[in-house]
């Protein structure tokens, strides 16, 4: 899997489908070699790298008057030869700014170790995983840098992070990248991205590559709703089913950089890691950086190719935990039913339809604590109202029990009100906050200084309380501002650029104790929906509120630009009421449902004001999820038709064992006169019959695949579902 050659000095990763090599060169700098299609191993550094030095370049001596600022390097810096973006930037303590990280040394051994603090991808027993640390020193001032790079081989994976020990005297790291890789011939590529904002997230954006740097980052404290921390290279004529792909994504929760630079010579520089922008990380002598982890994935079979491969490192090597392979609730929740104005009597009407439904779990969402009745005040306050619930929370829970549902809770514990709250009045300092100047509120809130330890445990004690004081199987954490005026009392001047930085590693710190200390309690994130989607957050809790935007359509372009790299089984996807709370539209029932179903389900409706006949089909699909989920969740998904660039939405699952495969598709804008449409399966066997549920026909795979299912639609927002067993000989 890792292999090192100590003649020629190269070191090669194989993954099942892929290579990545790179080598110690004489000047011992780190060459990037290759990342792509499986290669044999390579023999000798010099046939793999075409370097002239090109005009005005400067050249190194010990490169043999090659010039690195055009050949690829694995590792770059900043002002010595190479004069492109850096991976790495730091200032030392006489001011300069140029380190020379030469090679050091390596080790390789099987399995990975757990990254201090960070969350990131894992092995278990059985697991074809090796891991390679390579050493680089910047000698004049004892910098040294450990490259880490983790191959599944199964996976088709490979992840990297970087670990930094500072021997030498006091230095400033002002960027450390996760990842950096020189891929030649950029130009053939396309930068994919996904972007959006409250309620509309993930939406996918793809632009050629150009000769500069391109990227997107976020600089307000989250991963945000604007950008998600994962970036792709496709080439330009790859589609959902072939064609080469490069892609990266960082588990980190916070503040990402991802992109790439084309140089004038076509070779592009992608990166990602930390943002950079505003941050700063000193070390004193003898003090360590350890940088998020990065997760790369090269596959030749397109986008969808390039998705399956994520959907599965994702759900088995980044989520953990219970819920990890079982099949997790059906829910009700209360938030669109009732916002802040429920009563117990409310929950319970709502709970008994929701058990005749077939519902596993009732969640109280925002409102049911401390003085909360609207979003201006409360937050922090982390006791029950008994105004609102005069039995607390153990009499509610015990309410939704004797029903045989499971109850669950909302919290946002990272933040505090600055109106009605104990915990504003004794601890004002305990929100971000730069001395001197205003504090603005964000949905009227502050957040918490989380890079402070007794902010964090603070948290960790007042969350553990309460799921201590009742029968609470599932916890809702949200999170529903961006950090403004970023500032600590704790942190020294010069340290104040690491704020954010350290919030993340308080959040973790809270979230590992609670999510250990509570392993049957269900975590689902979420913030102003799927503000914090992101990989970080998916490794302490398996699935996210994808958006607070429940509207079925929309739904559709959200959930389809998730699934580039988050599977289905890490979506919350809600069926609400119409017209929609936030775009007015009305969808039928069913493609609401159609919609919801193959994400991690529930309702968000008053389940009590429905009608008998929505109540029926309602039933029938929480039903289709009961048996369907699994394959919606462990199975593969062929994204088909693509909502962004067509009137339609398809896609079809198959089973881990082949064995079922459902067919999805929807109409998003109809015409008259409709056009022939057929609807092309893919990822079937070609040889198998399968049988399919609707209409009691035989298809062979090869029929599903290259004819397809005709499709007579007629309305706006119509939907079909096709369930097919593959027939066993
Ligand atoms: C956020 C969440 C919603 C809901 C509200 C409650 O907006 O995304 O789902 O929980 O907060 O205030």
């Amino acid at each position: 899997m890792i292999s090192f050659d100590e003649n020629t000095r190269i070191f090669q990763l194989d993954t099942k489908n892929t290579s990545y090599v790179f080598g110690v060169y004489k000047s011992e700098q780190l060459l990037h070699l290759y990342w792509g299609a499986k290669l044999p191993i390579m023999a000798e550094l010099e046939q793999y790298i075409l370097v002239q030095t090109k005009a005005l370049s400067p050249q190194d001596i010990g490169m043999g008057g090659w010039s690195t600022n055009v050949a690829r390097m694995e590792y770059p810096t900043h002002g010595s030869v190479d004069l492109r973006n850096p991976a790495m930037e730091c200032t030392f303590d006489d001011g300069s700014a140029c380190p020379q990280l030469r090679y050091a040394g390596y080790k390789i051994f099987d399995g990975k170790q757990k990254l201090k603090g960070l969350p990131a991808t894992y092995c278990e027993e059985g697991d074809k995983v090796q891991t390679l640390e390579v050493e680089l020193v910047d000698a004049p001032k004892e910098l040294h840098v450990f490259l880490s790079y983790s191959v599944f081989e199964d996976y088709d994976v490979i992840t990297r992070s970087v670990h930094i020990e500072n021997r030498g005297p006091k230095c400033k790291l002002n960027s450390v990248m996760s990842a950096s890789v020189d891929i030649p011939e950029g130009c053939d590529l396309d930068f994919m991205h996904f972007d959006g904002t409250w309620g509309r997230e993930r939406h996918p954006a793809r632009t050629p590559v150009f000769c500069g740097t391109q990227y997107v980052d976020m600089k307000n404290g989250a991963s945000g709703h604007y950008h998600t921390p994962f970036v792709c290279f496709p080439q330009h004529n790859a589609d959902e089913q072939r064609g080469r792909v490069y892609s990266m994504g960082l588990i980190w929760s916070g503040e990402f950089i991802g992109g790439a630079q084309l140089d004038n010579y076509d070779t592009m520089r992608a990166f990602i890691g930390v943002n950079k922008f505003g941050f700063g990380y000193t070390l004193e002598t003898g003090e360590t950086f350890q940088s998020p982890e990065a997760v790369l994935v090269y596959t030749e079979n397109g986008l969808g190719g390039m998705s399956r491969i994520w959907h599965k490192i994702v759900r088995e090597r980044i989520c953990r935990g219970k819920f990890r392979d079982i099949e997790r609730y059906a829910l009700i929740n209360n938030w669109e039913a009732t916002y802040f104005d429920f009563t117990v009597e409310k929950l319970s009407a709502i709970a008994d339809k929701a058990k005749d439904i077939g519902l596993d779990l009732l969640v109280l969402d925002d409102g049911w604590f401390g003085i909360r009745n609207d979003d201006h005040t409360g937050l922090g306050d982390w006791f029950v109202n008994r105004d609102k619930l005069p039995e607390g929370l153990d009499g509610l829970a015990n309410e939704i029990n004797k029903r045989g549902m499971k109850f669950g809770l909302w919290f946002e514990p990272e933040m505090m009100s600055p109106k009605d709250c104990q915990l504003f009045e004794k601890h004002p300092d305990w929100a971000l906050h730069i001395n001197g100047r205003q504090n603005s509120l964000g949905r009227n809130q502050l957040t918490l200084d989380l890079s402070r330890e007794d902010v964090c445990d603070y948290i960790i004690d007042a969350v553990s309380k309460i799921l201590e004081s009742a029968n609470i199987e599932y916890v809702k954490w949200d999170m529903n501002r961006y950090m403004s005026e970023v500032g600590s009392d704790k942190l020294p001047p010069e340290r104040q650029c690491e704020v954010k930085f350290r919030y993340m590693l308080g959040l973790y710190r809270v979230l590992e104790t609670l999510t250990s200390s509570f392993p049957d309690v269900l975590f689902e994130s979420c913030a102003s929906g799927g503000g914090r989607f992101d990989f970080g957050m998916l490794y302490y809790m398996p699935q996210t509120w994808s958006s607070d935007d429940t509207d079925a359509v929309e739904r559709l372009y959200i959930q389809h630009g998730t699934s580039f790299c988050y599977p289905y089984s890490s979506m919350g996807a809600h069926v609400s009421v119409c017209p929609n709370h936030q775009v007015g539209r009305n969808t039928p029932l069913k493609t609401r449902g159609y919609v919801a179903l193959p994400g991690q389900f529930g309702f968000e409706l008053d389940l009590a004001k429905m009608t008998d006949e929505e109540l029926a089909e309602a039933k029938r699909l929480v039903g289709i999820y009961k048996e369907l989920g699994e394959v919606f969740h462990r199975g593969d998904l062929y994204r088909i038709d693509d909502p962004m660039n067509s009137r339609f939405a398809s896609m079809n699952f198959v089973s881990e064992d082949g064995k079922k495969v459902v067919l999805l598709r929807y109409v998003i804008a109809t015409q008259p006169s409709c056009k022939f449409k057929y609807t092309r399966l893919q990822g079937l066997d070609p040889e198998a019959v399968y049988v399919c549920r609707e209409n009691g026909k035989r298809y062979s795979g090869a029929m599903l695949m290259n004819i397809g299912i005709a499709w007579n639609y007629r309305h706006d927002y119509e939907s079909e579902m096709f369930i097919f067993d593959k027939l066993d000989y």
